[in-house]
């Protein structure tokens, strides 16, 4: 698969690591080249050896995006990127776009309440992409695990978007984690995927609780 990462920043390299590693090809855009640049060598450049090249550029560099792109940036900023990058006239269309941003504000609540998610609002701005919300749930070291497997169990991975190939474009990235696809419906409830992002990471952050212990196991799911 040929990937584009938007962002070069902690998320940007935790997922791009692992796809270079899995063999993709990969093109890296940020607002600042010379961190675009690093960036690239880091994840494919002469040091690597094996890997192939990573391609990098500014966010107005004009695609080819590839078959899939990673939206690593602060969900307020991420409009901004989208247009940076001329999704409005259509440069994403027919590609997987994938969120993993969170809208947290203070107190980690929802900076989204009461409007469309960010991924809802990110499908707006970028006509034609293939929105799918992944990735949002895990801290990046959890992403940089190989593989993510706590307690002999794979880590589980919900994927929301309303096109089954961009969701099966996402599954197959997900597997290349060491972890499992989990089917979180079409990209309308994205927003409870962000808002569980909020509750838990308050849990984890803000109160210092197991969030994972919250939840019994699947026997018990339907009483
Ligand atoms: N870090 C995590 O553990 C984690 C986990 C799950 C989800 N997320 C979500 O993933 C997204 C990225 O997080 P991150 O930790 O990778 O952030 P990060 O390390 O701070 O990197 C953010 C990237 O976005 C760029 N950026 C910021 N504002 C921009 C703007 N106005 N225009 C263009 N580019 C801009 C930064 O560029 P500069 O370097 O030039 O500033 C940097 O490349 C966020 O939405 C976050 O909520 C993060």
């Amino acid at each position: 698969m040929h990937l584009t990462l938007l962002g070069t920043g902690t998320m940007a390299e935790a997922l791009g690591t692992q796809w270079a590693r899995a063999g993709h090809e990969l093109t890296v855009l940020g607002r600042d080249p010379g961190k675009a640049s690093a960036l690239a060598r880091r994840l494919g450049g002469p040091a690597t050896g094996s890997r192939p090249p990573v391609a990098h550029g500014p966010l107005t560099e004009a695609g080819p995006f590839g078959d899939a792109v990673l939206l690593a940036v602060p969900a307020a900023s991420a409009p901004g990127v989208l247009a940076a990058v001329g999704a409005g006239a259509g440069t994403l269309r027919g590609r997987t776009l994938i969120d993993c941003t969170n809208d947290l504000g203070p107190g980690f609540t929802l900076g989204t309440t009461g409007s469309p998610s960010t991924a809802e609002r990110l499908a707006a701005e970028a006509p034609g992409a293939q929105v799918v919300k992944a990735f949002n749930l895990c801290h990046a070291d959890v992403w940089r695990l190989t593989p993510p497997v706590f307690a002999g169990r794979a880590l589980s991975v919900p994927l929301c978007g309303d096109e089954p190939e961009a969701v099966a474009r996402v599954a197959a990235l997900v597997r290349d984690l060491g972890c499992t696809p989990v089917d979180g419906g079409g990209l309308p409830r994205a927003r409870l995927l962000e808002a569980t992002a909020a509750f838990v990471i308050g849990l984890w952050v803000g109160a210092g609780a197991d969030a994972q212990a919250i939840l019994p196991p699947v026997e018990f799911s339907g009483g």
